[in-house]
């Protein structure tokens, strides 16, 4: 099989493998530098993730599909998980998702066709007390707002 990894994602693997008891134990920081570096994990790149480690594809597959965190088809240049969990959902977080929506023209877990963005729904993010919260790629943004939403929006080149 042709090696799409890096070898930056194959060095830093070998920096993480003394820190854990098994090679297996090492599924979700592979899972994590390979999204980091190609923004999704496409099922050759999972399938490479498995022989490294020395595991079925199936296993690899299992995992990233448990965790939402883990793209498992292409995304957008900006991501958007907006979390419509209770708290968030109590102080307007469904009606920022509808926002967004019309505002891109596009459902939650679609991207625009400039591939632009991505929207998505998320569960919990742990920002209850600073809810509605979203994630815009890797940071988090809370307290937000319809107006605040489209000032972020607004910023992203
Ligand atoms: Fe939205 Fe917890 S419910 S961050």
């Amino acid at each position: 099989m042709a090696k799409r990894l890096s070898q930056k994602f194959y060095d830093e693997m070998k920096k993480l493998e003394p820190r854990y008891p098994t090679k297996v134990a090492l599924l979700l920081p592979a899972l994590h530098a390979a999204q980091d570096e190609q923004s999704w994990l496409a099922p050759d790149i999972m399938d490479e993730i498995a022989e490294y480690i020395g595991i079925h594809p199936a296993q690899v597959r299992e995992v990233a599909s448990f965790y939402t965190m883990y793209n498992l088809k292409p995304v957008g240049k900006y991501h958007i998980k907006v979390c419509t969990n209770v708290a968030c959902c109590l102080l307007g977080a469904d009606e920022i998702v509808e926002h967004v929506e019309k505002k891109l023209g596009i459902k939650c877990g679609e991207t625009t066709p400039d591939k632009r963005f991505t929207l998505m729904e998320e569960e919990c993010l742990g920002a209850c007390g600073t809810a509605p919260a979203m994630m815009l790629n890797d940071d988090y943004l809370e307290n937000l707002t319809i107006e605040k939403m489209d000032k972020i929006m607004g910023s992203l080149a």
